[in-house]
């Protein structure tokens, strides 16, 4: 089939190169040049595992192009995925600006044909009718231009709500082995046209693993599927603050919230999933999707309080590392602290509402100096955005000299680091693991002090 994804960010990109892998003819167009010339060069704008190689392949096989050429997108497709951002505001709303210029793009371009515009982004429920409304003014705003000739355009096309349910760092395995596909729409047509689209990865064709039975697609109105997003991060970010919690009463009650999280998680009513304590969750969705939510209830008179406890929980959370680092060190002022990774999670580079920013903020306000070292901000030129903090390029410079480490992003390599040498380095070996990632007895043994989370 012939698929356009306009915004090729960390969800657009993913999807637009995952369905050329399973055989269809994908456009993916961006506004932002300096990205598609790189596209074009065969390299990934985001950092992502595996998924410049299959960029690379896939257009060398002439079934996935690069533009910034929105016209030529839509001319050449009859599917277009909406995948721009839609980053929060400081109200908590979700900033749609991107979704009203691609949608009253696409109506500006759309002639003849049957169409099916598909929201990827996450949106504000009731999104689908407004998307269709936007795209039926770009067409009315084509006609008036054109002014005779105009009359000739017909736009013949329905809107659909699909969201992503992709993580960083695994978005190429949770495209082609996703749990469910939910499809939001009143057009059987349109529905149609979906299922075909996504028949390869429904029936196991591109899975790791493919004896499993068909993908379960869940078909719903559009608001419904809208609501599927939300609901669906906003209980993912519960989970995690509600185990947060739980280590938080382990630490006063003299419980281990590791064998807590594995005790309860092992009842299938509750599963082990997201269920790993640790100084909080960010990134570019829960932050955005709960903020969100909670936002939409209050537009209806509604009090989201669980959401808004969730949200409380995560943000004491964060700066939980501080309270450890006072108790071992007491006083900030002057004591150089080193933070063992960025991100807001490990395998990707995104930056985007990460726990790490909260705490180079608040050692800052006390006073202490920041190093860090992360396995992809260090070999970026990201590190130089970044402020507050001295981003060191390999693990020797930042142990050196530092009063304490703070383990904030689970990369799988500091689980192996050479502690040891790392722990005669620093003027004061003590380990904050805020992500209990790593084994206590053998930090002990490297001559670490070591503090985690819900011990
Ligand atoms: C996506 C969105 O679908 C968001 O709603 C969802 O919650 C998370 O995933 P993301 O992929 O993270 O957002 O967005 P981002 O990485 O910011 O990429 C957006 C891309 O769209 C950028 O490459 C940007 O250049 C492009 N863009 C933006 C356009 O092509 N046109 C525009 O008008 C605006
Ligand atoms: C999330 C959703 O999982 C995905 O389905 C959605 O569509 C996009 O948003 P992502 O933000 O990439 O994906 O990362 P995710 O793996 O969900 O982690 C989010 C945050 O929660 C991270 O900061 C992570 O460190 C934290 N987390 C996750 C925990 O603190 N504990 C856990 O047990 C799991």
């Amino acid at each position: 089939m012939r698929v356009c994804v306009i915004g090729t960010g960390y969800v657009g990109l993913v999807t637009g190169v995952c369905l050329a892998e399973s055989g269809h003819q994908v456009i993916c167009v961006d506004n932002n040049e300096e990205k598609v010339k790189l596209m074009k060069s065969g390299q990934a704008p985001i950092y992502e595992p595996g998924l410049s190689e299959l960029m690379q392949s896939n257009a060398k096989e002439e079934r996935l192009q690069f533009t910034s050429d929105l016209a030529m997108g839509v001319e050449n497709s009859d599917i277009f995925f909406i995948a721009v951002g839609t980053p929060p505001l400081p109200t908590g709303e979700s900033d749609t600006r991107y979704v009203e210029a691609v949608a009253r793009g696409i109506g500006a371009c759309l002639t003849k044909g049957y169409k099916v515009i598909v929201n990827k982004s996450t949106v504000p429920i009731g999104s689908g009718d407004w998307v269709r409304k936007l795209v039926l003014d770009g067409v009315a705003e084509r006609k008036a231009s054109l002014g005779e000739s105009g009359t000739e355009i017909e736009a013949e096309f329905d809107v659909v709500s699909n969201p992503e349910f992709l993580r960083e760092g695994t978005a190429i395995f949770d495209t082609f082995n996703p749990d469910r596909i939910v499809l939001g729409s009143n057009s059987q047509k349109a529905l149609d046209m979906m299922q075909e689209l996504y028949t390869p990865i429904i029936e196991r064709k591109v899975a790791d693993d493919k004896s499993l039975p068909p993908v379960p697609v869940v078909v719903t109105n559009l608001n419904s599927a809208e609501m599927i997003k939300y609901a669906a991060n906003s209980f993912l970010a519960t989970k995690i603050s509600f185990v947060n919690e739980v280590a938080n009463i382990c630490e006063r009650v003299g419980a281990d919230v590791t064998q807590v999280a594995k005790g309860i998680g092992l009842d299938s009513r509750i599963g082990s999933k997201f269920l790993q304590a640790g100084i909080g969750w960010g990134g570019s969705c829960f932050p955005k999707d709960v903020s969100a939510l909670i936002h939409t209830s209050d537009d209806y008179g509604y009090d989201a309080k669980l959401l808004k406890s969730a949200v409380e929980v995560n943000q004491r959370q964060r700066t939980l590392a501080i309270d450890k680092l006072q108790q071992a060190l007491k006083i900030l002022k002057g004591k150089t602290v080193g933070l063992l990774g960025l991100t807001f999670k490990p395998d990707t580079d995104d930056m985007r509402d990460a726990p790490s920013l909260d705490l180079i903020k608040e050692l800052n306000r006390l006073g202490a100096q920041v190093k860090a070292y992360d396995p992809i901000i260090s070999q970026s030129g990201m590190r130089h955005g970044l402020s507050g903090v001295h981003v060191e390029t390999d693990l020797e410079q930042l142990a050196d000299g530092c009063d304490a480490l703070v383990l904030v992003t689970d990369w799988e390599q500091f689980s192996k680091l050479d502690y040891q040498k790392m722990a005669k380095l620093m003027a004061n070996p003590v380990f904050i693991d805020g992500r209990n990632f790593c084994d206590r007895k053998a930090l002990e043994a490297a001559g670490f002090q070591y503090v985690g989370i819900g011990h």
